[in-house]
């Protein structure tokens, strides 16, 4: 894994949207793997803001998305998806997966899902977050490295994390669909993204403790692409030796 450390959330959206404009410019770059929340908020602004058409024949597919949520609920990862990328890099909604969770079968939308990206020629970049707790997507601590895409139960703190994207705590979702372990250690290259003191301590085992389901975030170190880009908040927990030797 590689460490880009930055100096804020303002940088880390530079930096990320950089990554990707660059992708796209080398040619690498026909299907974005987009994670949602707060952490690639800036990211996305960058984007849309320097883009300027260069991502609009990009496909993107969503990581994960909450069971039970009507996709236009204003709290749901297609929401998030369409209003804070497709729309904003004139991406049309066609090219765009996320895991249909109000599927009734959620087995199969799970299956579709992997189909859909498999045809799309499989992510060339994935973006992700980190929780507090080291999952990646909704890979909670316990998700092992061959889980596929798959309903999951969501983690009580990543509930309380999220609750301020919902009106009530209650209304956030207890069940989500999320790609796996395996499914996301099969993008081409993948960029992480940690803003914040919060997430000190989950990316501090991401990458320096050895890869296991306590920490999910940690298998990525099994994956030869891996750029880390944090702010210094959420750098602060790492050794001195990861900070000197993984420094880009
Ligand atoms: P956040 O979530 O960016 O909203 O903090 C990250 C995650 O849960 O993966």
């Amino acid at each position: 894994m590689h460490l880009e450390v930055v100096a804020d959330d303002a940088a880390l959206g530079r930096v990320g949207a950089e990554r990707i404009l660059q992708a796209r410019a080398d040619g690498a770059l026909q299907v974005l793997g987009v994670a949602t929340g707060g952490t690639p908020a800036s990211t996305y602004r960058e984007l849309a803001r320097r883009a300027d058409g260069r991502l609009a024949d990009v496909r993107l597919a969503a990581l994960d998305e909450y069971v039970g949520l009507p996709a236009d609920h204003p709290g749901s990862y297609t929401t998030f998806v369409r209003r804070n990328i497709a729309e904003p890099l004139g991406i049309p909604p066609e090219h765009v997966a996320v895991p249909r969770a109000t599927a009734h079968d959620l087995e199969a939308a799970a299956a579709l899902f992997e189909q859909q990206v498999r045809d799309a020629g499989g992510v060339d970049l994935q973006i992700l977050g980190i929780g507090a707790n080291g999952h990646i997507g909704f890979n909670e601590p316990g998700s092992q490295a061959d889980s596929r895409t798959r309903a999951v139960t969501l983690a009580e703190r990543t509930r309380q994390d999220n609750a301020r994207f919902f009106d009530s705590p209650d209304e956030v979702p207890r069940e989500a669909l999320t790609q796996g372990i395996s499914t996301i250690m099969q993008a081409r290259s993948i960029l992480l993204l940690a803003s914040g003191s919060r997430k000190a301590d989950a990316l501090a085992c991401a990458m320096e403790q050895p890869p296991s389901a306590d920490c999910p975030a940690s298998w990525l170190q099994r994956h030869p692409h891996v750029l880390v880009v944090a702010d210094r908040a959420a750098a602060a927990a790492l050794s001195r030796q990861s900070l000197s030797s993984l420094r880009a």
